[in-house]
């Protein structure tokens, strides 16, 4: 009966090294713990053997039987912090891992700030139209007063596609398009790409203006000031100073570069100013008798005045980048930032 104990406790190291599943385990526990397992049938035995012999039997085969418990109970907890483990490997799964945001795509931040610079003009009035990149000379030039040969196209270097057509480079044309087509009172802006062969940090060959123009009865510089006043006041979301210095384009008379005080300075002089305390935002003027006159209008009825801002440049004051270039780089890392 000794001998059939040690052989039954060999035997249960043996098979308990063998197990790799719960399925095993549970034969195993049938097997060597169950009430009709071998364990169960030699403890009947005992009921048998002779008396003095009984205790020390009895004895062994209780801590044979508690043994091979523990180790069972051991073998268990392995296999189901096994099993839990593996089940997660196998799938690639760690449920404990923060999970991954999907990439939203936004609008380029020089659309976000056309969108806003036209939603500020449609609070006052404006209504927006578009018109064509590619431009009959006329229109980019002729129309607007600037005849061949007049040294005002100097000013624009203009990228042709042929003799008489070419990239526009200002969305001044759409003022002559307009008023060709529509009679006064007008109060109309025109955002677009133009081109000019033009690049360095300030500059790119493709950018964006917004023309905005109003002709009506008795319109008078005061309307222009008022206007762009409103419209830097919404657009830098404070009171800035504005400055009319007096300019020249052919199409407008008198005319005027507008200056903000400087956004990040506030007027005392920085490197983004160059010192001066001063910004320069946009064109602007009274239009040209001239321009109403190949429109038809009659200027001694119609004044009015227009304007045209560069939207890069004024996005570049908002956010305060200092290289124009970056806009047209699609980098992700500059781009998500707006
Ligand atoms: N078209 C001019 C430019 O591109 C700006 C401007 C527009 C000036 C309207 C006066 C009136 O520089």
């Amino acid at each position: 009966m000794e001998q059939e104990l040690v052989n039954l406790q060999n035997q249960a190291k043996e098979q308990l090294a063998t197990i790799e599943n719960d399925g095993q385990l549970e034969e195993f526990r049938i097997r060597f713990l169950g009430r009709k397992s071998q364990f169960s049938s030699i403890m009947k035995g005992l009921a048998e053997v002779a008396k003095e012999d009984k205790p020390r039997l009895g004895q062994m085969a209780n801590s044979i039987k508690k043994e091979i418990e523990a180790l069972y109970d051991t073998k268990r907890q392995e296999i189901s912090s096994n099993s839990s483990a593996s089940s997660a490997d196998n799938n690639g799964i760690d449920l404990t891992l923060p999970g991954r945001k999907p990439q939203t795509g936004k609008l380029h931040p020089v659309t976000q700030i056309m969108n806003e610079v036209c939603s500020i003009f449609e609070s006052l009035g404006f209504s927006v139209a578009e018109g064509p990149d590619v431009e009959h000379d006329h229109y980019n030039f002729e129309a607007l007063n600037i005849p061949a040969h007049h040294p005002a196209r100097d000013m624009h270097d203009t990228f042709y596609v042929s003799d008489s057509i070419l990239l526009r480079t200002h969305t001044s044309p759409m003022q002559a398009r307009i008023m060709e087509t529509r009679q006064p009172p007008l109060r109309v802006i025109a955002p677009g790409k133009v081109y000019r062969c033009d690049s360095d940090i300030t500059h790119t060959p493709m950018f964006h203006q917004v023309e905005g123009f109003l002709v009506d009865r008795d319109v008078s510089f005061a309307d222009l000031k008022g206007v762009l006043t409103i419209f830097t006041q919404k657009m830098f979301d404070r009171d800035l100073e504005l400055r009319f210095r007096p300019s020249f384009f052919p199409f407008t008379e008198p005319s005027a570069e507008v200056d903000i005080a400087c956004v990040m300075c506030g007027g005392s002089g920085c490197r983004v100013c160059k010192r001066t305390g001063w910004l320069e935002i946009l064109g602007s003027g009274m239009i040209d008798p001239e321009v109403f006159k190949m429109v038809g209008y009659d200027p001694e009825v119609y004044s009015g005045f227009a304007f045209g801002l560069g939207i890069e440049r004024i996005a570049m004051l908002k956010y305060g980048i200092d290289d124009i270039r970056l806009y047209y780089e699609n980098d992700l890392r500059f781009l998500s930032q707006f």
